[in-house]
């Protein structure tokens, strides 16, 4: 099918690809959140039900944002607006329920959540899935926002790390520091801007000459700098404990809430349920592998989790912490660790500028949503797209910034009345406002909405011809002759039915991720309480 007439910028093979994914997948969650959530969950068990979660819902959902982005060659929103089915039954009933509910609460009174619902059914009726897609794009937005304030911390820090002043002797002193800092509004919103910067400078290059050569730059300058601190955590005397902690699983603190947590992280980490992987996606050629990049874009993301805690327990034992600290690990324990290693003004700086490169990749992708939808879709420049709404994403993340720590809307009190009036009253910054609703609501509901998408509403059929292209094993290779080692042998490639990777993958994305995916959502709102 014809897919406009613009030539559309591609990576320039499968590496270039891959290498851009796995940097938008490997970010603050990978290094900052997993080995905290990690080590107030347990350990060694939890890592085991995040791979599992991994495998059950990060693949077959990435496969489908990834064949959505290359079959439309578009922007979350084009992509849906694309293949929005001209009526879709499913659409309208939960338009109808939005507009129900919205009544309801505004007959309750609760003036602004009535009127967000029934201007949310309005959309539905009128857009169908295609506010999928724009949801995805709202996300680049609000992600971005709070993520490149956390990216701006580890900026910072890398600067005081080199400068020789993260000299603490207990996390107590380094708490303090970091209050001092997070809640300084030139450091806190000077190094939110210089993160913007570099990310509006690498988008506004373009797909190769920008993300595609700063991945393929930053992704092993990652890996080398990890390496390096693991080496460095694992000769530490007493680094054996951590190890222990990290890899022997203790299923006694595992609950129903840790699954969850797992669950809500696999899509977080994986960049999954805003449409990243589908913009990423719409830049691959027809002849690219789709199934493959995906397997290598979850498993470097895997592997760079694994390996961040391996950096980061070792030494935490080493130096007699206690690994459940949640997530000040990073910025509180950390540098109290290092401050008592020979040469540890050296190994924090080269710590955080990890952490700054991962988050810096990252922070690209999400950028690149948003650029994306405004050059497809309302016919703009990419540099005229990326510098306003880097800009715009600049102004909301410095509100963000401000918003931290006690006193944080104090800083803003029109705001917190607007709020107020029109939600009841909120408790939380605009910093936790725009991460809680972009992590336990845009995400979920993204992945689950493009999960049920692509196998109920466009059809694994397509989607699966899609994928063919460029991966025939995919699709027609019985799935225990390829386990079996013997894909090539033609009697185990017959007509009769047999379970194929692809019928296996169309399964998981009908019932099983989106089953799991409501699960987890249910309970991450409140709404079902599985921790009895
Ligand atoms: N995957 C990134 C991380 O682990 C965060 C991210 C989420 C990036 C969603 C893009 C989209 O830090």
């Amino acid at each position: 099918m014809s897919n406009g007439a613009s030539p559309r910028e591609h990576w320039s093979g499968s590496l270039g690809f891959i290498l851009a994914a796995a940097g938008s997948a490997v970010g603050l969650g990978n290094i900052w959140k997993f080995p905290y959530i990690t080590g107030e969950n347990g350990g060694g068990a939890f890592v085991l039900i995040y791979l599992v979660c991994i495998a059950v819902i990060g693949i077959p959902v990435m496969l489908c944002e990834i064949t959505l982005g290359r079959y439309t060659q578009r922007n979350p929103a084009g992509a849906f607006k694309m293949l929005n089915p001209p009526t879709s039954t499913l659409a309208h009933f939960l338009g109808m329920i939005m507009t129900l509910c919205g009544v309801f609460l505004m007959c309750f009174q609760y003036w602004g959540w009535g009127a967000l619902l029934l201007v949310i059914g309005a959309l539905i009726f009128r857009y169908r899935w295609m506010l999928v897609g724009a949801m995805g794009v709202l996300a680049g937005f609000t992600i971005l926002a709070f993520y490149s304030v956390v990216a701006g911390w580890t900026l910072g820090y890398v600067v005081i790390a080199a400068a020789g002043s993260l000299r603490f002797t207990d996390v107590a002193a380094a708490a303090t520091h970091f209050e001092t800092f997070v809640l300084s509004p030139y450091w806190a919103v000077g190094s939110h801007a210089a993160f913007m910067l570099l990310c509006v400078l690498i988008v506004y290059k373009g797909i190769r000459s920008g993300i595609e050569r700063w991945s393929k730059i930053l992704m092993p300058v990652l890996f080398l700098l990890l390496v390096v601190l693991i080496i460095r955590g694992i000769t530490l005397p007493g680094a054996v404990a951590g190890v222990r902690f990290y890899l022997s699983p203790d299923f006694s603190k595992i609950s129903a809430e840790s699954v969850l947590v797992a669950l809500g992280h696999a899509f977080f980490s994986l960049s999954l349920g805003m449409g990243a992987m589908i913009t990423y996606g719409s830049y691959v050629g027809r002849e690219q592998n789709l199934f493959l990049s995906t397997l290598s874009v979850v498993a470097l993301d895997t592997l760079v989790a694994l390996m961040a805690g391996l950096a980061m327990f070792p030494a935490v034992f080493a130096m007699g912490f206690a690994p459940d600290v949640g997530p000040g690990l990073v910025f509180l324990v950390l540098p109290t660790v290092f401050n008592q290693i020979p040469l540890g003004a050296f190994w924090a700086t080269l710590f955080f500028l990890l952490l700054s490169v991962a988050a810096l990749t990252s922070g690209i992708s999400l950028l690149e949503v948003v650029t994306a939808y405004f050059v497809d879709d309302r016919g703009w420049s990419r540099r005229k797209a990326c510098v306003v709404f880097g800009l715009v994403i600049f102004l909301l993340g410095a509100l963000c910034a401000l918003s931290v720590g006690p006193s944080g809307w104090r800083n803003m009190p029109w705001l917190q009345r607007t709020f107020d009036f029109a939600f009841g009253g909120v408790k939380n910054s605009l910093f936790d406002v725009l991460d809680h609703v972009s992590s336990n609501w845009l995400l979920p509901l993204g992945g689950l909405f493009i999960s049920i998408f692509v196998g109920w509403v466009w059809g694994p059929r397509r989607a699966v011809e899609e994928i063919r292209r460029g991966s025939h094993n995919f699709a027609d290779v019985h799935l225990w002759s390829l386990l079996a080692g013997l894909k090539d042998d033609p009697s185990h490639s017959s007509d009769v039915h047999v379970i194929t990777l692809a019928s296996l993958w169309g399964i998981f994305i009908r019932f099983i991720s989106p089953i799991a995916i409501v699960i987890a959502f249910l309970h991450t709102v409140g709404w079902l309480d599985l921790t009895g």
